[in-house]
């Protein structure tokens, strides 16, 4: 094996701590994800100060144990790459500065990776390396955002959330039904024995030409249909096992109509027959299967990414070999960028 054909990538952005270890070829050697869930779920959310105290403990175990998974040394990593934007700042600094004492002790180069970007990218490991041009879409517990994917190395943000990203709402309604954190597995859990035409949830911005998104309305519909609307919460029917499945398969239902549609405009918008999905809530079988159904009414290339490279990891971090084979490296005094970086047009 050649020495040089190894990368280690650091995904420190929000609550889960990995690393991994890839090659050139962008195949996974070794992939490690240590969550925090257990931590946050008494808040029904991840608290950023926790987040970063616990990042501190965990990133060296994390990295020796993605380095013993691909049964390599420190010695043998060509370059070492990192997530520094978007996320929590806490969060991305202590990724960072891992990522740059590797690249100083070891004197390899230190790559910048958007998180956003590379939820897409496990789009491009799963589909090969002719997915773009595309339109891309992440969802995750952070964002809903739109992408004109022009090339591995080209993502524009086309449309995006307004409030509440589609995994946050998928947390704070698993919240207001009583389902536990993280919201979304357990939602689509609890959907399965409920009517997703039970309740008429808003569907916003669906029927106009913008490719922005919103689901605060739709979470204050969702608390008013289960708490009752202010004033008269004494009339709110008893929460029953059906009436929630009815409720969190009405909500999913909402949520994948206007993800599915919005993603059927982009395609037409850009005139793109590939449509990529990536991001936490790429993992929810609803929204799977009307993607599946809108890729063959529409005749669209479809590549969800598979389920481990949906939730927060680092091996979707292959897209520095993307960046390193175009030297785009960056220097020691790299920073990071916690917030989103916003649409030109
Ligand atoms: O990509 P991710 O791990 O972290 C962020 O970058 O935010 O996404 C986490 C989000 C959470 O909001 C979680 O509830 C949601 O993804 N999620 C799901 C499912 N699995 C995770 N949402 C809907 N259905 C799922 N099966
Ligand atoms: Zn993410």
């Amino acid at each position: 094996m050649h020495t040089t054909d190894l990368l280690l990538a650091i995904e420190s952005t929000c609550d889960e701590t990995a690393a991994a270890v890839l090659d050139r070829e962008r195949r996974v050697r070794s992939s490690v994800v240590a969550s925090q869930d257990e931590l946050h779920e008494r808040f029904g959310g991840v608290v950023p100060e926790i987040a970063s105290r616990e990042h501190v403990r965990r990133i060296l175990p994390v990295i020796e144990e993605a380095l013993a998974r691909a049964e390599i040394r420190l010695n043998d990593l060509c370059a070492v790459a990192v997530a520094t934007q978007p996320g929590l700042v806490g969060s991305l600094l202590v990724g960072l500065t891992a990522a740059k004492t590797l690249s100083l002790v070891l004197d390899i180069p230190l790559i910048a990776i958007d998180h956003v970007e590379a939820h897409l990218y496990a789009c491009r490991m799963a589909g090969g390396d002719d997915v773009f041009p595309a339109v891309g879409l992440v969802v995750s517990g952070g964002h809903t955002n739109l992408y004109d994917c022009r090339s591995a190395v080209e993502y524009e943000l086309v449309g995006s959330t307004i409030d509440d990203a589609a995994g946050e709402a998928f947390d704070k309604v698993a919240k207001i039904l009583g389902l536990g954190y993280p919201g979304g597995p357990a939602i689509e859990r609890a959907a399965r024995g409920g009517n997703p035409q039970a309740f008429a949830f808003p569907r916003t911005f669906l029927h106009e030409e913008r490719l922005d998104f919103s689901f605060s309305g739709l979470k204050t519909a969702v608390l008013y249909e289960v708490r009752g609307v202010p004033g008269r919460e004494a009339q709110a029917p008893e929460l029953t096992e059906q009436r929630i499945a009815d409720v969190a398969a009405s909500f999913q239902e909402a949520v994948v109509d206007v993800l599915t549609g919005k993603c059927r405009q982009a395609c037409e918008q850009f005139s793109y027959n590939t449509l990529l999905v990536g991001g936490g809530v790429a993992a929810n079988t609803r929204l799977r299967e009307r993607l599946a159904e809108l890729a063959r009414s529409a005749s669209l290339r479809l590549i969800v990414a598979p389920r481990e490279l949906c939730t927060d990891n680092a091996a979707m971090g292959a897209i520095a070999w993307e960046k390193l084979e175009r030297g785009q490296t960056s220097d020691l005094d790299l920073d990071v960028t916690p917030g989103l970086v916003r649409a030109t047009r």
